[in-house]
Formats: structure tokens, sequence, C-alpha cells
């Protein structure tokens, strides 16, 4: 039968013993039922059996209807695979991918999009960091093949896969009166003058709810729409706050005092988000692989570099 047999024929037929239906069957493959029954009765003469008895109008699947049934569907299935397989290394070998970021994920956006380089050099790749209003509309827009961001958004329907710890810590300056404290309680640091994030900002969200939880909450003394401001604030002695650790990379061990406090670090992700029902390209979803696969080495990360502040490491500070 290989000889004479096309793929068609199994397709057909394969659309027919699901939907017990050479109507349901053409209609699904865009065919008239002539075209169906013709390529079914030449099938048929090239296995030798009948593969189908017609009961009224129903169609029911003879033995070797059964097995050639099965037999097709592992062919496409195999088929299929090949196809992926071919434009998988197709699309590696010099696809494109767009990333964007919002502000607080350039901590570590940058270096993850370098080592992905490093092992797909063909992808061309550009990031954009930017804030949540203009994450939110290139989201709506479809711009981007994937979005790195603390807060899925509630406005759009998404897919969102945590890739990464993102523990919120409390901030002094090395020489506050708080630095050296076993522990403090959320009532402790609602005295304290706070610097805040904008409103609107996850890390702010957070903060505030840790404080809601108790019936509490904190004195904005500045209202600042950076983290590295609130950061210069800080060390410039204006207030105490709480910040995603990964802002703290690249500082100095001792810099910062990370206040060992009730409710603290806040647990929160890190997420590479998708609008849902898109089908993400090859690249991306290589990229999104490649940031599953690094989800252990990127939280030692935070705490291999220098992550030692206060005379803390990230250990120490309670979970
Ligand atoms: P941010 O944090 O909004 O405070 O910059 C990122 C996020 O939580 O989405």
């Amino acid at each position: 039968m290989r000889h004479h047999t096309t793929f068609r024929q199994l397709e057909i037929f394969e659309a027919i013993a699901r939907h017990s239906s050479f109507t349901r069957a053409s209609e699904e493959l865009y065919l008239t039922q002539p075209t169906v029954s013709m390529q079914m009765k030449k099938l048929t003469d090239n296995v030798g059996a009948p593969l189908v008895e017609l009961v009224g109008k129903k169609v029911y699947l003879t033995e070797e209807g059964r097995e050639l049934a099965q037999a097709s569907r592992e062919i496409f299935a195999i088929l299929d695979r090949y196809a992926m397989s071919v434009a998988r290394r197709q699309g590696l070998e010099k696809g494109r991918l767009r990333l964007m970021a919002i502000t607080t994920a350039s901590y570590f956006a940058p270096r993850l999009l370098g080592d992905f380089s490093k092992l797909q050099p063909g992808i061309e790749v550009t990031l954009r960091v930017t804030n949540k209003g203009q994450v939110l509309a290139s989201m709506a827009d479809n711009l981007d093949d994937l979005y790195l961001l603390g807060t899925p958004p509630k406005e759009i329907d998404v897919v969102a896969t945590p890739i990464m710890d993102n523990p919120i810590v409390v901030l002094a300056a090395p020489d506050h009166p708080f630095a050296k404290a076993k522990k403090l309680s959320l009532q402790d640091l609602a005295t304290q003058p706070w610097v805040m994030r904008e409103a609107g900002s996850g890390t702010r969200t957070a903060i505030e709810g840790v404080f809601a939880e108790q019936g509490l909450s904190v004195r904005p003394r500045l209202e600042l729409g950076s983290n590295e401001a609130v950061k210069q604030a800080i060390l410039a002695g204006l207030g105490i706050s709480a910040i995603s650790s990964h802002a703290l990379t690249l500082h100095q061990p001792g810099q910062f005092a990370v206040l060992n406090a009730e409710g603290f670090p806040i647990h929160r992700h890190w997420y590479a988000v998708y609008p849902a029902g898109r089908q993400i390209s090859v690249v991306a979803q290589a990229f999104l692989d490649f940031l599953l696969s690094q989800r252990n080495s990127a939280a030692s990360f935070t705490l291999d570099n220098g992550a030692y502040w206060g005379g803390k490491t990230m250990q120490d500070v309670p979970a």
C-alpha cells in the first residue's frame, strides 16, 4: 500500500475517523464530499480491506480502520516534530528577540540577555527598559516578544512565568539607629520617615500591603520615581525604604544596612510575561527556557555578588 497511499488520503481518513462523519471531515479539510469519497475509495483499494462501515449515516471503523487511524496519527505526530525541529534550528540561527523590562528589572535583565546571547550568537536581541505605563501599552499593541516585570498586569490577559525570586528588603543608612537592631517590628518601622517610590510602583504596592495587613501605614517623606534616587535618599539620611535586593547587587558590602524587620523580606517574583493567546516565537520560547534553566543560578547570583550589607548576608535575613 505504501507506493500508492498519499498523505492526503491518510489526512482525510484520520479526520473521518475522528469525526465519525464524511461530512464533518470534508468541512474540516475544505474539500467536497465527492473528493473525500473518491480518496477514501482509493485508500480502501490500497489497503485491500474495508476501513469503515456505514450504518445509516454513522461511520464505524473496522479493525483495519482503527489501526490505520492510529498509524496515521503517529505518522503526523512524527512529521510535526520534524517540522518543529527544522523551524527551531532556522529560528535560532537568525532569529530576533525583542524584550521589554520594567526599570527595576534592569538590574538583572542585561546580564541574563548577555549570557543568552553568548549561547545563541546568531540571535539579534533588543532590550528596552521603561516604566509600567509603557510596558502595558507595548503589551496591548503586541510590540515585543517578552516582558520582564515584577507585577503581572491585571488589565491584560497574560501568561506569566515566575523566573526568579525578588526579595524586597528594608534598607537604612549604615549609621541609622536601627542598623544594629536585632529584630524590628512593623510598628518600629512605621515610626520612621519613609522614602517611597511613586504611586503605582510594584515595590511600593507590596510595601504598603505588608503594613496594611496589620492596620498600619508608612509616612512617605519623599516620593521618588526610581530605585537609584531612593538609594541616594537613604544614604543622605532622609529616611528608610524597602527595595528589591537586585537593586543592591553593584553596591559595596556595608554601604546599606539591611534591617532585620518583621514582614521582610517580602517574597516576590520576577515574571516573564506575554499576552495570552499569543503564539510566542521559537526564539522567545528558547529565551524563556533559558530563564527557567537559570532559575537556581540566578538566585545564587544575588547571594554571590556582594549581597552582603550591613554585616548580614542574604542567608541571615529572616525568611
Ligand atoms: P517597580 O517594580 O514597579 O517597583 O519598579 C517592578 C514591578 O513590581 O513590576
